[in-house]
């Protein structure tokens, strides 16, 4: 087997910075050179104060200590494969927008991009892995690729090694990984590279925990893992809906369940649905997968989990909540630093949609006020959550939640009766500004709370 000196990482991501740098630090003795395409986001992993693209919590540390020593970003894709005698191919699969599969099957341009890449420019014998998660039997068609356009002397070894990481804890998942998955042809060529790999990863992972397996079940793995992940999600968010109807605890039922050995007590929180670039793309890369090997109870098995987690983010995106008053304070139309701004930006993280009214305050102006505070989402995408209203009862309507955000008196005098008549039940009022008669709202059948009283009732 060869020893590896040099590594190329061709895409400087959310999976191929944090893990090549992680192989820096471990392996003092290995050069590694992180390309991409992206000037600007290289250069910001080179930046002088360590300005990353990404954050993960311990990136920098890691970035610190090994760039510049043995760890390198650059533009030069060429100079990166030329040098290196094993390249992992780390680059974006989204779900593919157009053509064959669209909205299933995940987009190889850019995997294909980097192969025939490697193939133009090697000179010399190759180790390439698949780093970024592909359907299964995506190795077979790289090696079409580099068989069918490389130079005399270059042979290529394709091994498929997914990675496992979670986003917020990529760096303690690097260090620490439950398991190194290595997939490879098992003829001897194949088992060879696996073990030139299989020893960068021994300089800090015991070996019990780097699996070698043949190279379909390697790809298929990921995809399994990952779909199983996403299963256990929408399990428990089915169960929550049943909890909501017979007012049964969904942590309760969780904790219950999960502390059966056989069932274990991670990732069962219910929650608002998953997001994230990877579950959804990679079960649909999996439905995609079963349809096109003519096994339709089985696309239908996984698709489920993504249709419930669909339903879940329904269930939640249909929480309505009025809030009253946008300005600072009463009597003005001036918003700077208004609470409502807050407040609202915090109810669309949440997912819920959210009713505006306020005497004296534009639209033009909750839109600015709104684009400028969550800056990164489109007006567009916050127009679609957020509706300006011009009266306190028709912003109410159809909502599960009021909030007082500023003293208009006239919010006092709405004819509460006809507000609570047009409101989903239970209907809540929270009264940031102590203006309403309580009292009077509580006998309407309002569920009332009072900045700074704990007498709910
Ligand atoms: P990303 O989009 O953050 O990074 C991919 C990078 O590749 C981009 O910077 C892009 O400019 C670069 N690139 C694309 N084509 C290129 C080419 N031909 N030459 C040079 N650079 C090129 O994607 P991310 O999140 O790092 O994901 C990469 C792969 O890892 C995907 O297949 C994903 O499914 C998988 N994965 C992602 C995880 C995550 O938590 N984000 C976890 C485990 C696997």
């Amino acid at each position: 087997p060869v020893k590896v000196k040099k590594i190329c990482c061709i895409g400087a991501g959310y999976v191929g910075g944090p893990t090549c740098a992680v192989i820096a630090l471990k392996c003092p003795h290995i050069q590694v050179t992180i390309v991409d395409l992206n000037q600007s986001r290289v250069d910001a992993w080179n930046s002088p104060d360590y300005k990353l693209p990404i954050y993960e919590p311990g990136l920098e540390e890691v970035v610190r200590q090994a760039r510049g020593k043995n760890l390198f970003f650059s533009t030069d894709v060429d100079k990166g494969i030329l040098e290196a005698d094993l390249i992992f191919v780390s680059v974006n699969t989204p779900t593919k927008k157009t053509g064959v599969g669209a909205g299933f099957a995940a987009d190889l341009n850019y995997v294909e991009l980097a192969t025939r890449r490697i193939a133009a420019v090697a000179t010399s014998s190759k180790i390439v892995v698949e780093k970024s998660t592909v359907p299964c039997r995506t190795a077979e068609s790289m090696r079409t690729i580099l068989e069918a356009n490389s130079k005399p002397n270059a042979r290529f070894d394709i091994l498929s090694n997914p990675e496992f990481l979670a986003e917020g804890t990529a760096i303690d998942d690097l260090f620490r990984p439950d398991r190194v998955l290595i997939g490879s042809l098992q003829t001897q060529e194949g088992i060879d590279a696996c073990t030139s790999l299989a020893e960068v990863y021994a300089n800090w992972v015991p070996r019990e925990r780097v699996l070698t397996v043949g190279l379909w079940s390697s790809e298929l793995s990921k995809l399994a893992a990952n779909a199983m992940l996403a299963q256990r999600i929408s399990s428990i968010n089915a169960l929550s809906a049943i909890c909501e109807a017979t007012g049964a605890n969904i942590d309760e039922v969780a904790h219950a369940v999960g502390y059966d050995s056989r069932v274990g007590p991670k990732f069962l929180k219910a929650s608002v649905g998953f997001g994230g670039s990877c579950f959804q793309k990679d079960i649909l890369n999996l439905v995609y997968l079963s349809e096109s090997l003519h096994l339709p109870e089985v696309a239908a098995y996984w698709r489920q989990v993504v249709e419930m987690n669909e339903y879940q983010k329904r269930r939640f995106a249909k929480k309505r909540i009025a809030v009253l008053g946008f300005a600072f304070k009463a009597d003005t139309g001036d918003t700077r630093e208004s609470a409502s701004i807050t407040l609202i930006r915090d109810f669309l993280s949440e997912k819920a949609h959210v009713n505006v009214y306020d005497p004296k305050v534009e639209g033009e102006q909750i839109w600015q006020d709104l684009a400028e505070a969550i800056p990164g989402t489109p007006l567009e995408t916050i127009k679609k959550s957020v509706t300006i209203h011009n009266g306190a009862l028709s912003a109410c309507t159809g909502a599960e939640a009021i909030v007082i955000a500023t003293e208009w008196k006239e919010f006092r005098d709405i004819d509460w009766q006809a507000v609570y008549d047009s409101m989903n039940k239970p209907a809540f009022v929270f009264d940031g500004r102590m203006l309403l008669d309580a009292k009077k709202l509580r006998e309407i059948g309002f569920n009332v709370t009072v900045i700074g009283r704990g007498d709910r009732l």
